[in-house]
């Protein structure tokens, strides 16, 4: 059966990234015979510069009709005045809502051969095999109301609303407890419940799912201090389950853990296991067209597709020790290079992938 698959390259270093994980995807293809087929579809800037729209209702329909969806990143300076509805975060966020994509899995794990690379101690990071899980389509990314609005005094003044229904909880909640059963059962759940009342409920609704999975160890953490012990010591966690914009700035943290923020790939699934895979970084400006990011998240981003969505464990596998083989040889992209390291940029490092998975 064909696997359809919309990529969707975006803005920045998308496009460099995109086209070193395409290649990997090729080469899998056909040796494992999985019957990929791409198509290539606008999001974000680019899409905003070719049609007006951050979404193009064309766009969101071929990710609609498409098994899963492999994107690069969007956003840029260019595009940070336009009025924030056409913005091309919009369009990102509107995919992810649009499919329903309410799962983020953020799996940071530190590749030994980069221990020298995170900015921690190597013994504060060795061994490190953290997973996040983000809830993705609700909280204050997305509550109404919101907007900016003119007061009586003529003064202005910005408000969004961070709520979280039983449902949206209870839903990601078993996502959670469902991956910790398949690593060391153990989920951490990190809110703000002693000031917001919407993670009061958060921490409630945790505790009523976890009657269900007696065999994991549900503990809590205030948001705060989870990112406080995600530097002190971080091997302390296994799952850690959160809303929207705290999974966003501790993914962002947890990176740093892995050696760089290219290292980090990410897989957006609905309840069906449908989803969309990215890297967790963005499409980094201030060094887009220089040939230099690290294309590793995104190809990793791949394998997560292969693995969640098409159920094909070993090409995934074969993936992730391609990459594991190419750090053996001791190829490092700037953001990852250290002394003694041979430096290569995004394209030297994909054909090293690909390169790797052909031995
Ligand atoms: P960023 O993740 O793009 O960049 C942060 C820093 O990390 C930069 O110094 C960048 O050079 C570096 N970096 C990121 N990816 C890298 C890679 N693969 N290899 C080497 N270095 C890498 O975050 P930002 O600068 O805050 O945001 C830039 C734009 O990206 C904004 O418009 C933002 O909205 C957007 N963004 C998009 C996504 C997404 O598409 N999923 C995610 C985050 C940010
Ligand atoms: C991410 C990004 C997005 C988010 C932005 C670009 C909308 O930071 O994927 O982590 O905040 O979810
Ligand atoms: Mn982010």
């Amino acid at each position: 059966m064909t696997k359809k698959v919309l990529v969707l390259p975006g803005d920045g270093i998308g496009p460099e990234i995109i086209a070193e994980a395409v290649k990997v995807l090729n080469v899998v293809n056909q040796r494992f015979d999985l019957g990929i087929e791409l198509s290539e579809g606008l999001l974000g800037g680019a899409a905003v510069d070719a049609t007006g729209l951050p979404l193009p209702e064309s766009t969101l329909e071929a990710a609609k009709q498409a098994d899963a969806i492999l994107l690069g990143a969007v956003g840029g300076p260019k595009w940070d005045k336009v009025e924030t509805a056409k913005r091309p975060e919009r369009g990102l966020l509107g995919i992810r809502s649009g499919l329903k994509l309410f799962a983020n899995l953020r799996p940071a794990i530190l590749y030994p051969q980069l221990a020298h690379a995170s900015t921690l101690k190597p013994e504060v990071v060795s061994g490190l095999d953290i997973l996040i899980v983000r809830e993705l389509t609700g909280g204050i990314y997305f509550g109404q109301p919101r907007g900016i609005r003119t007061l009586e005094n003529g003064e202005k003044e910005g408000f969004n609303t961070y709520v979280y229904s039983e449902s949206e909880i209870r839903r990601i909640a078993h996502v959670a407890f469902s991956l910790a059963r398949q690593r060391s059962s153990r989920v951490c759940s990190i809110d703000k419940s002693n000031v917001l009342e919407v993670t009061v409920l958060w921490r409630d609704v945790m505790e009523e799912v976890a009657k269900e999975y007696p065999d994991v160890e549900l503990s809590h953490m205030y948001v705060d201090n989870a990112a406080m012990q995600l530097v002190r010591a971080p091997k302390q966690f296994d799952v850690l389950v959160t809303g929207n914009m705290f999974g966003d700035i501790l993914s962002d943290e947890a990176a740093m853990l892995t050696g760089s923020i290219g290292m980090l790939p990410s897989a957006s699934l609905d309840i069906n296991n449908k989803g969309m895979y990215e890297p967790c970084h963005g499409s980094a400006p201030d060094i887009a067209g220089q040939g230099i990011a690290n294309p590793l998240a995104t190809i990793l981003s791949a394998a997560m597709m292969l693995r969640y969505t098409f159920n094909e464990g070993s090409a995934a596998d074969a993936i992730e020790k391609a990459v594991s083989d190419v750090l053996d040889q001791n190829l490092r992209t700037a953001d990852i290079w250290s002394e003694g390291m041979q430096k290569v940029g995004t394209q030297a490092m994909g054909d090293a992938v690909v390169a790797a998975l052909q031995q």
